[in-house]
């Protein structure tokens, strides 16, 4: 077995160390997804499986049956078939499976009516992903029922569902050194392709192209998809905050935001530069990118061990507030400003979310009522933003059009921090020097 797959059986070792006694935990394998007739979507696997298995085919489910003698891990998944093989690649196949990924007992998956409510039978809880996937919930409700009615011959159905989320979700919230590493890698990689996004940039330019330059970094270095689409916004479109047309021209004068991370070895990255199209900064541009700049300095220089996940967040809102307060686009006193959220019509988004296999990764923000405290091991993004919209009446036309993000993926450390995403320019000065060593 390689370390890849050790790390995961130790997973699943926590997993089940953690679940009620005389249970089980379902957990199915991603469905294949249509893009439009015949032609599917990439497949990618449910990062809840990959965590736990590292097995990236379809149509497979894996049961943890804590306690069980004959074998606690049981997968079951696609038999060999050279006919459909010849047509969509390699199964590894029950026979291989144990062998590969560290598991006790693999079954062919047309078999699973058979024999899975056999190994639900006689345990008193079912933990699942409920409420997710209509068809697995219908699935799991078959296979009890199956059980149900043999109650009559003495089988014992299942007193009690419980969301498996939770558990698993708070293993995944702290990386490992392992799981660091990659997300490391995903990190370089994306910087990479924002240089190259970066030095292609001119007016003229079409905000495909530069897309264009992200992917072709992205795919050369190994990944095999962008962590969720990217954002290339130029001018008015760096103020529509999921856009992602990306066809316009960039013009003389826009400002441009990139918002892009790779995927690497199931792990997300995700990066937000803001950069002149021409390479110069106008003097408004660079008010408000060392304003939000100011703003992410401080909430990256905030995250340690110990400290309430929003306090990043309140950090950003008041620079930012103070910010526009001194520059006449807010009046008032800050204080009040942040009080009735007046700043919310330029700073409308949260500082960060967790990231890791998922770009919004999982793992919960509150514990009861009140927001948890940063941890060794969480990965956050801090990437605070100011946008002016064009049609923003209120502040004076110089500024209106303006949108500035600045985004980096974040490690609480033991000590404090590690910023994963170095190595693209940040600062007006480290981009305009960038820019004019560039080819435009
Ligand atoms: N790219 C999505 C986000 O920054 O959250
Ligand atoms: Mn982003
Ligand atoms: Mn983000």
């Amino acid at each position: 077995m390689s370390s890849i797959y050790r790390e995961m059986k130790l997973r699943r070792k926590e997993l089940m160390a953690q679940m009620e006694p005389n249970s089980i935990a379902l957990l199915t394998a991603a469905p294949p997804r249509m893009r439009n007739n015949d032609a599917e979507y990439l497949y990618r696997q449910n990062s809840d499986f990959y965590y736990l298995t590292g097995f990236t085919e379809t149509d497979a489910l894996l049961a943890l049956i804590p306690g069980r003698k004959q074998g606690e891990v049981v997968l079951f998944c696609q038999e060999k078939d050279k006919a459909k093989e010849l047509w969509t690649g390699i199964l590894l196949g029950p026979d291989a499976a144990c062998e590969r990924l560290g598991i006790d007992d693999a079954f062919p998956i047309g078999d699973i009516d058979d024999i899975l409510p056999g190994l639900i039978e006689g345990r008193e809880r079912v933990y699942y992903s409920m409420g997710k996937d209509d068809q697995f919930d219908n699935r799991v409700m078959e296979w009890v029922k199956v059980i149900r009615n043999k109650a009559k011959l003495g089988a014992h159905p299942p007193g009690e569902f419980l969301v498996l989320d939770h558990l698993l979700h708070e293993l995944r919230l702290f990386k490992s050194a392992g799981e660091i590493k990659l997300m490391q890698q995903a990190a370089r990689i994306s910087a990479e392709g924002h240089k190259r996004a970066m030095a292609h940039c001119r007016p003229g330019i079409r905000e495909y192209e530069l897309e264009a330059e992200l992917l072709y970094a992205f795919t050369r270095a190994g990944s095999r998809a962008p962590a969720y689409s990217s954002i290339v916004a130029a001018g008015d479109n760096a103020c529509i905050l999921h856009y992602n047309d990306n066809d316009a021209e960039v013009k003389e004068g826009d400002l441009v935001l990139i918002d892009a991370g790779c995927e690497f070895g199931y792990y997300a990255s995700d990066i937000t530069r803001t950069f002149p199209a021409t390479g110069i900064f106008s003097p408004e541009q660079k008010a408000i990118y060392e304003l939000v700049l100011k703003a992410q300095t401080a909430a990256i220089e905030a995250v340690a061990p110990g400290v309430p996940w929003d306090e990043p967040h309140n950090i950003s809102v008041k620079i930012i507030t103070q910010g526009l307060v001194k520059l006449g686009l807010l009046k008032g006193r800050p204080s009040q400003l942040i009080k009735s959220e007046a700043y919310k019509k330029f700073y409308m988004h949260r500082v960060g979310h967790w990231i890791g296999m998922d770009v919004h990764d999982v793992g919960d923000y509150k514990i009861d009522d009140d927001w948890r405290l940063l941890e060794p091991g969480m990965v956050t993004t801090i990437e605070p933003g100011i946008y002016i919209s064009p049609d923003n009446r209120k502040v004076p036309k110089k500024w209106r059009g303006i949108g500035v993000r600045i985004e980096d993926d974040v490690l609480v450390t033991k000590k404090g921090r590690k910023v994963l995403s170095v190595g693209t320019p940040k600062t007006v000065q480290e981009i305009e020097s960038f820019m004019a060593k560039s080819i435009h």
